[in-house]
């Protein structure tokens, strides 16, 4: 057993700022000196370890010593072979567990509800996506985890796949059988990977859903700065001990920058210690804030807080409960419009809102009165906004089919035409809200009435939709291939 009580990272990082070292070396700021505006904006102590890796510090491209002592200890808190630490986000994790996983040709079995990422790295590499539809949760217009009876179908109609990817758990807490279809696809020697942007706390917290380390999946992608508590675009890319970490290591850096922030791998470092010293206590109050919330939020009326009743055994095997994720159906209001009233009129700033649902992210840095203005301010856009529900869309899944592979569309000679005209044409490239980034569209789908419907309304919600080289998603590029 490591010291985890250890930070290798930022002790060496406070060992330079004491040694008043002087710089010669990028960046030009020079420990924030050349730019009094950003060193009063951000603080001296913050700018003093904005350095480039130098000896003492290791390098992120090819660490031997500090980064690499406290890789380690980031392995052991997550039961790893080996860890990563990642500074593009999570979607350089997702994207480099992807591209050492499948090359060009390769299958790639999926759930559809995959975040952007996921399928921008399918468009870099050229692997193909084989889609298990997620089931839908008709009544909260959301999509649900992937059913084992649906994996094990998929594997015997694709038995050249070579990996199959999860969401552990969805944006809004819904978690697949990670475990049944770990066990399944190793049987069937296809690569488990886990995108788990929302699951740092199940490594960590009590009576949490599992987590793929501890269910034996090849490779999976965490986001620390969510609730890990790091700095944003600071994450984790772990590995089981099958995967030949060297190799990773290469494919990592085929993208990564040759400068990574030593401000990001220092929050990574100190928030790794956090989780592991104090990790089940913490995770504690955050499922305790959210369960209060929850239960004041339905008292309200008309609101649904949803948790572990929405379990199955099957496509919602658990339910992650840190997750205060809130239907609005029965308000007459889509989600997306109680995100915008409860920012414009109540100065509180929630993580996302779709057509029917809302997500309020509950973590550690929360106080009681804070959760207490939520759930009052949710009550009075009750009273003052409440509506008739009659014309609101109702979510269906839209099970999406795949012309040709995203890298071809992507790369393909396309057409430009308005958003009305596409249908029936091969979409070249994503449409998407955002958040939660979940593809409305992916590159190579065939483009539907109803899919376009579905956009016109999103964005007649008020929804944040990108993707498409048309910045007001007026147009998009369709293939000039049919
Ligand atoms: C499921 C999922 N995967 C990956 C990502 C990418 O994470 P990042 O924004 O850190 O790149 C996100 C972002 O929200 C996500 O929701």
């Amino acid at each position: 057993m490591k010291d985890q009580s250890k930070m290798p990272l930022m002790e060496a990082l406070e060992r330079m700022r004491y040694e008043r070292l002087v710089p010669f070396d990028v960046p030009g700021h020079k420990h924030g000196k050349g730019n009094p505006q950003l060193t009063e904006f951000l603080g001296e102590k913050c700018l003093s370890v904005d350095v480039n890796s130098m000896k003492p510090l290791d390098n992120l491209c090819h660490p031997v010593s500090v980064i690499k002592e406290a890789e380690e200890l980031a392995a052991e808190a997550f039961g790893a072979a080996h860890a990563f630490f990642m500074v593009g986000g999570t979607t350089s994790a997702v994207q480099a567990m992807i591209l050492a996983s499948v090359k060009s040709g390769d299958e790639i079995i999926l759930p559809r509800n995959v975040h952007q990422s996921v399928i921008n790295a399918l468009v870099l590499c050229g692997a193909v996506p084989v889609y298990i539809n997620p089931q839908m949760n008709k009544k909260l217009g959301i999509a649900l985890g992937m059913s084992v009876d649906d994996v094990r179908r998929t594997i015997e109609e694709h038995p050249l796949a070579k990996a199959i990817l999860v969401n552990n758990p969805t944006y809004y807490g819904i978690c697949s059988d990670l475990k049944q279809i770990t066990q399944i696809a190793h049987e069937n020697g296809l690569r488990v990977l886990a995108d788990e942007a929302h699951g740092t706390h199940f490594y960590f917290g009590k009576d949490m859903p599992v987590s793929a380390m501890a269910v034996g999946a090849d490779m999976a992608a965490i986001s620390m700065h969510k609730s890990g508590g790091s700095l944003t675009q600071s994450s984790l890319l772990l590995c089981g001990s099958e995967v030949n970490a060297n190799y990773v290591r290469k494919i990592i850096n085929l993208t990564q920058t040759t400068s990574g922030s030593y401000l990001l791998l220092s929050s990574l470092d100190i928030s790794r210690r956090n989780l592991a010293l104090w990790g089940e206590e913490t995770f504690e109050k955050v499922k305790n804030f959210a369960q209060y919330a929850r239960d004041e939020i339905n008292a309200i009326g008309d609101y649904y807080a949803y948790s572990k009743e929405l379990i199955n055994g099957d496509s919602v095997f658990d339910f992650d409960t840190t997750k205060l994720s809130v239907n609005t159906f029965g308000l007459g209001l889509a989600g997306i419009e109680v995100y915008d009233l409860l920012r414009d009129e109540y100065d509180i700033q929630i993580e996302f809102g779709d057509l029917g649902n809302f997500l309020a992210y509950i973590s550690v840095g929360d106080k009681n009165k804070n959760i207490e203005r939520l759930i009052s301010a949710l009550s009075e856009i009750r009273r003052i906004y409440k509506k008739d529900n009659e014309n609101m869309l109702e979510t269906e899944y839209i099970s999406p089919t795949v012309v040709i592979s995203p890298q071809e569309a992507f790369y393909a000679e396309k057409t430009s035409l308005p958003l009305a005209e596409c249908g029936g044409r091969v979409c070249t490239e994503f449409v998407m809200c955002y958040p939660p980034g979940i593809p409305i569209l992916a590159p190579g789908e065939r483009i539907t009435r109803e899919i376009i419907a579905y956009i016109q309304y999103a964005k007649e919600k008020g929804c944040v939709i990108t993707g498409p080289e048309s910045m007001d998603i007026s147009r998009l590029n369709v293939w000039r291939g049919e």
